[in-house]
């Protein structure tokens, strides 16, 4: 469906597939076994520009949009769920960066960034703020010509690879409504130190870590958009552009698992035939085909929503990442079904796309967070549909069905 892209979508979306294709599917069992970084990866995706995708021209990037980072993430995580984060949280730690940054913390960091020389990340979770962010305590005072800031943060991913952390703290703790602002901290800022680093069931390829701040000094002018108080904000808003990416990891990895079980269907043989041939093996099939294509059309509506701007983009924001990574742990599992005793086992590319589909479903909110969104919004638009209350007969009237078609009856409908 090519037609339905551009010259420019198209662009990245095969420059990604070449680069999942050449570099990454070869790379990602050594990887997610080693557990290290995998930089001649990153540096392969520097040096395709692929990092520049998002940001704007002005900014030193290619002025894509989420759609453009969607068909990149999705690409990358056909090959190794574990790349296509190590990616995308490039673009969740910049957000913040390029919906509030002050027109100075646009020019400094987001040519680095776009340019691949800096990896960024993105710091809000702790210990007891996971899904309730807006609990998190670390914090930072105002001392001079510097924050200074104190606490935990827990989850970080990328953290220790990247340079570059945009840090969520406590700057007025009296406030209800503007206690967070969000501040750039950098790598060797004194007093910040990467703490402990996660043994992980999938994504090992990147880092997950702790970040200490103890006593750490930044200077004035990191406090994001120049403003306290507005961190909370920017980061839902942040979240908003980031959770279709998680949705096209999710896409990808059962897009990538879809396509080896296609494969080995049609070339494992039992009962003296491929198992392709046999119609529950085509059932299987043909679900998991039908549930990525599902999934990819939402990915895609979402991200263009995030792109027109549209007031719907928490709801499909939120919708896409539900629906995917469900769907993705579903497909997974069901890959390592028609793998049968292989899927299970190290030697198989398959489980390692059901481990890595599984924090889709936690990361950047859980899917119980995704379906709150999703209802507080439909909720909120209601009101929009008041004129067919007069269609329901409420219990506490007495009012029937016949007395709704009248009332309608008399208002027009
Ligand atoms: N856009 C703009 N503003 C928003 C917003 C949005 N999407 N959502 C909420 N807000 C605003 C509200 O309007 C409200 O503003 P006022 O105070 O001015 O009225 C304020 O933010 C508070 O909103 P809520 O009352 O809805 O906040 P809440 O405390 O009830 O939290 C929540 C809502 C949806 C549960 C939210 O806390 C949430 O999304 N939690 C999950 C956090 C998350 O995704 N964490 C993942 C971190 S990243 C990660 O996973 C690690 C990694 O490295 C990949």
């Amino acid at each position: 469906m090519d037609e339905l892209f551009t010259p420019e979508n198209l662009k990245w979306r095969d420059r990604a597939r070449e680069i999942a294709d050449r570099v990454v599917r070869p790379l990602a069992a050594k990887y997610d076994r080693l557990q290290e970084y995998p930089w001649e990866i990153r540096d392969a995706i520097k040096e395709a520009g692929l990092f520049g995708v998002w940001i704007p021209k002005e900014y030193g990037g290619h002025g894509g949009g989420v759609l453009d980072l969607c068909l990149v993430v999705e690409e990358i995580s056909r090959a190794c769920g574990g790349v296509g984060v190590l990616f995308a949280v490039n673009a969740l730690g910049s957000f913040p960066i390029l919906l509030a940054g002050t027109e100075e913390q646009k020019q400094h960091y987001l040519p680095q960034i776009a340019r691949g020389e800096k990896l960024i990340a993105f710091g809000l979770s702790e210990r007891n703020a996971g899904s309730d962010a807006s609990g998190l305590t670390t914090s930072a005072r105002e001392e001079g010509d510097s924050w200074i800031i104190n606490g935990q943060k827990k989850w970080t991913t990328n953290g220790g690879a990247a340079d570059i952390y945009s840090v969520f703290a406590v700057t007025d703790a009296t406030s209800k409504s503007r206690r967070i602002s969000a501040i750039i901290v950098e790598k060797g800022d004194p007093g910040f130190e990467i703490g402990r680093r996660e043994d992980k069931m999938g994504i090992r390829c990147v880092p997950v870590v702790e970040l200490h701040f103890d006593e750490c000094r930044v200077p004035k002018d990191r406090l994001l958009g120049g403003r306290p108080g507005l961190g909370f904000k920017h980061a839902m808003m942040t979240l908003d552009r980031a959770r279709p990416g998680v949705a096209a990891q999710a896409l990808g990895l059962a897009a990538g698992a879809l396509e080896l079980s296609t494969v080995y269907a049609t070339k494992r043989q039992q009962f003296g035939q491929p198992i392709s041939g046999f119609q529950m093996v085509q059932q299987m099939l043909a679900d998991m085909a039908t549930q990525v294509e599902a999934g990819r059309q939402l990915v895609y509506a979402a991200a263009r929503a995030c792109d027109a701007g549209v007031a719907e983009l928490t709801k499909l924001a939120a919708m896409s990442k539900l629906f995917c990574t469900d769907m993705a742990m579903k497909v997974t599992t069901d890959a390592v079904q028609i793998f049968g005793g292989y899927g299970y086992m190290k030697d198989y590319p398959i489980e390692k796309y059901m481990r890595d589909a599984k924090i889709t479903q936690i990361y950047e909110g859980t899917n119980q967070v995704q379906r709150l969104v999703v209802a507080r919004n439909l909720i909120k638009e209601s009101g929009s549909l008041d004129h067919l209350a007069a269609f329901i007969p409420l219990p506490d009237h007495e009012n029937t069905i016949a007395d709704s078609e009248r009332a309608a009856q008399a208002a027009g409908a």
